[in-house]
């Protein structure tokens, strides 16, 4: 603690701290309260060494104005952040009951996928408001993501909150590659192609990180493992993740959750999801009930199914995710008739299915395409997990379904039914 107690001094005028929460490559965190109004907050505190980096201070400090300016459920709110007269930098949010994704996952777990779905959409919300605001999160990863708890027997459902963020680039620590022994940052495991690079960023870069955050979660690690940074950077760059394993004993993962997942992780941002908030559609359709007609993979199994209650009593006590998946309203006669469906299959199934207009993706095979009626043609492009493409198109001006074989099996040759 030596290294902070001065820095520590100057803040404890406003507030009185606590006790050390956390450590991490970039200083550390305590719980506090204000001493004004009683408030319980987090206060991290930079490590010097950083604090002396003039230019990631600067970056630092201003998206933090920008993120304290955005109020949404799933963000901690910031209700300080500046530089004291010694210079140390800080921030201030409100302090969070729970424990961080991170935390979680290091317990050797593996979360129910449906949970998982859950935390992505919050994610995703979360994102979405930043984005809207034109702010990258740039550090998304476990540890970020706060999963709160329940507080007493309420009805009330356990919140996911956004912690955190990045700033693009790595503090410049002269002489210091490491801290107490830690990397500064920790690994890139969860950095897009263009960020690994150096190259320009946008929503879609924590789009990715996102989607490596899913993998991990639901299987148990993620899809680049090494202890080498730049063995990381060259599969995030050039290796093909491989597809989503089902964890053993686990609840059996939907093919087109993992199909969502995997689009993710698209090396070229064009190809990803271009929002947080389509993901978050595609993550709340994948488990959606009418898919479970479609697919008997996705149908949702016995809550309680093949996860041993007592793992789940022991990590996730108190926690209860809420189900944030959209329902379908009931359609009235005359919506149904403004709407057509086009189911697409594939053999074999589980091929993304992507809109050549926009890159946006309506899911993976078996999957319904409910649409205004139209005679405006739309160019689909499917995508089969081994890599092959398939480009046809569809016009909605009534309901019909097409399968399409790989190109491997059959030429790849879509034939429309009526
Ligand atoms: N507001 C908060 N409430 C409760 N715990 C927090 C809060 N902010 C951070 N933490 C905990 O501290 C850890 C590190 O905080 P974070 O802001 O992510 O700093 P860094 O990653 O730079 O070390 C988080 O992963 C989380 O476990
Ligand atoms: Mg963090």
């Amino acid at each position: 603690m030596t290294h902070f107690t001065g820095n520590l001094s100057e803040l404890a005028q406003r507030y009185r701290i606590d006790e050390t929460i956390a450590e991490g490559g970039m200083g550390r965190v305590y719980s506090a309260e204000v001493r004004e109004s009683g408030a319980r907050v987090a206060i991290k505190l930079l490590h010097p060494k950083i604090c002396n980096d003039a230019a990631f201070v600067e970056a630092f400090l201003q998206t933090a104005e920008k993120m304290a300016a955005v109020d949404h459920a799933n963000l901690v709110r910031i209700v300080d952040y500046g530089r004291t007269e010694k210079g140390a930098v800080y921030i201030v949010t409100e302090l969070l009951e729970g424990v961080d994704l991170g935390t979680l996952l290091a317990r050797d777990y593996t979360l129910d996928y449906r949970e998982v779905v859950d935390i992505g959409v919050a994610v995703c919300r979360a994102l979405s408001a930043l984005h809207r605001k034109g702010i990258q999160h740039l550090d998304i990863k476990p540890s970020n993501i706060f999963v709160m708890q329940r507080k007493g027997a309420t009805k009330q459902p356990a919140q996911v909150k956004l912690i955190d963020f990045g700033v693009g680039r790595l503090p410049e620590a002269p002489g210091a590659p490491s801290l107490n022994g830690q990397m500064w940052l920790g690994v890139p495991e969860y950095w897009s192609p263009e960020l690994a690079t150096g190259r320009p960023t946008d929503a879609r870069s924590d789009v990715y990180a996102l989607g490596i955050v899913l993998y991990e979660s639901l299987c148990g690690h993620t899809p680049f493992r090494s202890h080498s940074y730049s063995d990381l950077i060259a599969m995030h760059v050039r290796s093909d993740p491989k597809p989503l394993p089902q964890p053993p004993n686990r609840l059996s993962i939907p093919d087109p959750l993992k199909g969502v997942v995997m689009h993710c992780l698209k090396k070229n941002p064009r190809e990803r999801f271009q929002s947080a908030a389509r993901l978050a559609d595609m993550l709340a359709r994948s488990l959606a009930p009418r898919r479970a007609v479609n697919n008997p993979l996705a149908r949702r199994p016995a809550a309680v199914a093949l996860i041993g209650a007592s793992l789940l009593s022991v990590t996730i006590a108190g926690i209860a995710l809420s189900r944030q998946i959209p329902r379908e309203p009931p359609k009235t006669p005359a919506a149904a008739i403004a709407q057509v469906a086009i189911d697409i299959s594939s053999e074999p199934t589980g091929a993304l299915v992507v809109d050549t207009a926009d890159g946006s993706s309506y899911g993976t095979t078996p999957v319904r395409m409910e649409l205004p009626r139209a005679d405006k043609r739309i160019g689909l492009l499917l995508q089969f997990s081994g890599g092959e493409s398939v480009r046809t198109d569809v016009v909605p001006n009534r309901s019909t379904r097409i399968h399409i074989q790989a190109p491997s099996l059959a030429n790849g040759v879509a034939e429309k039914m009526e």
